[in-house]
């Protein structure tokens, strides 16, 4: 028996584990190996129950890419406006605004101590907004009550530097902890439906580990890791995703291909990626737009293809000290 108890909105703001969960399990259920869309071995092939991957998803061909000035003609799904944060009378987000659009990849770059994650926070109303407004998938998120917060969080996917999965459950239970992050106390008596693996699989398959399903997660490369981690946001049906350092800790080839899964996934299901980056040209590389905080305010905004280099290294000419030092 698998045995889940929510601890509420509050504990997910001090440990941000994505679903705010913890689970206890006696044991994964597993099943044969036969071969997924990926061409790696995935876990089912003679379990007629078990659910496969999805070719369909599998053999997808992007279709090229649509231009910020085209994406912008959409409504955008993420709104900030004059928003400010201050811990101890000390602002830490002063004035910015933000808009996302459908379909974007928008690098977030700062010094450390600029306010990347806190305005990430803000989003999902983890900090303490004292003025300004914010709209997130039709969610005012300064007039939401405990439950309504609830739905807000569970529209919107996070993606974190450390990955927060919970090592000792397999991948497949990981992921599929992304469709609890609506519900509420649960006791997950014969466990999870089969449309939930089903589609559990099919997202581990896109993104490229099917044949790791049943493998506990700590046995994994942290590109693996973040691989399941985006898996589990995406098991959210989010609206959003915003992904804090996602790239922070693997080498460069990693860190390469997740965020051109990132950038993928805000192409072809339309959801706007909001990525904090430490390194410019991987923001060069991977992203539609670029939002430049210093201090707590937005110095750049553009088009990534039309930024001045000057001015995005300016962002960190106080590198040596971080906006910290600036209090
Ligand atoms: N819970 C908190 N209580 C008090 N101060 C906080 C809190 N969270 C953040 N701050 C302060 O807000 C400022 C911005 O922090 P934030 O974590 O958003 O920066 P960041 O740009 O994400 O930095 P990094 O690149 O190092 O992750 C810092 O001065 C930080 O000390
Ligand atoms: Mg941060």
């Amino acid at each position: 028996m698998t045995t889940l108890k929510t601890h509420g909105a509050d504990a997910a703001a001090s440990a941000p584990a994505g679903p705010a969960a913890v689970l206890v399990e006696n044991g994964d259920r597993t099943a044969p190996t036969r071969r997924g869309a990926s061409g790696h071995a995935a876990p089912g092939a003679d379990d007629p129950g078990f659910p496969t991957a999805s070719a369909a998803t599998a053999a997808a061909t992007p279709e090229p890419r649509t231009s910020t000035a085209e994406l912008r003609q959409a409504l955008p799904l993420v709104t900030a406006r004059g928003l400010e944060v201050a811990y101890d009378d000390a602002k830490v987000l002063d004035g910015v605004d933000l808009d996302l659009f459908p379909g974007e990849m928008v690098a977030l770059l700062g010094a450390s101590g600029s306010g990347k994650s806190t305005l990430m926070r803000s989003l999902t109303g983890f900090a303490p907004i004292s003025s300004g407004s914010v709209r997130v998938a039709g969610h005012d998120v300064i007039n939401l009550h405990r439950g309504q917060l609830r739905t807000l969080r569970s529209d919107v996917g996070q993606v974190f530097q450390q990955f927060n999965l919970i090592p000792r459950l397999s991948v497949m239970t990981n992921v599929l902890t992304g469709a609890l992050h609506s519900a509420g106390p649960i006791n997950l008596v014969g466990g999870f439906s089969r449309e939930h693996r089903r589609r559990a699989l099919e997202l581990l398959d896109r993104v490229g580990i099917a044949h790791k399903a049943t493998s506990p997660a700590r046995s994994l490369s942290g590109g693996q890791q973040q691989r399941v981690a985006i898996a589990r946001a995406l098991m959210q049906q989010p609206k959003v995703i915003l992904a804090d350092e996602p790239v922070a800790s693997l080498d460069p080839k990693l860190a390469d291909s997740v965020l051109e899964l990132l950038r993928e996934i805000a192409t072809e299901d339309g959801i706007p990626v909001l990525v904090s980056l430490h390194v410019l040209p991987l923001a060069l590389a991977h992203s539609d737009r670029i939002v430049g905080l210093r201090h707590g305010e937005v110095v750049v905004a553009g088009a990534t293809s039309q930024l001045d280099a000057a001015a995005l290294q300016n962002l960190y000419d106080d590198e040596e000290h971080g906006d910290d030092a600036h209090e």
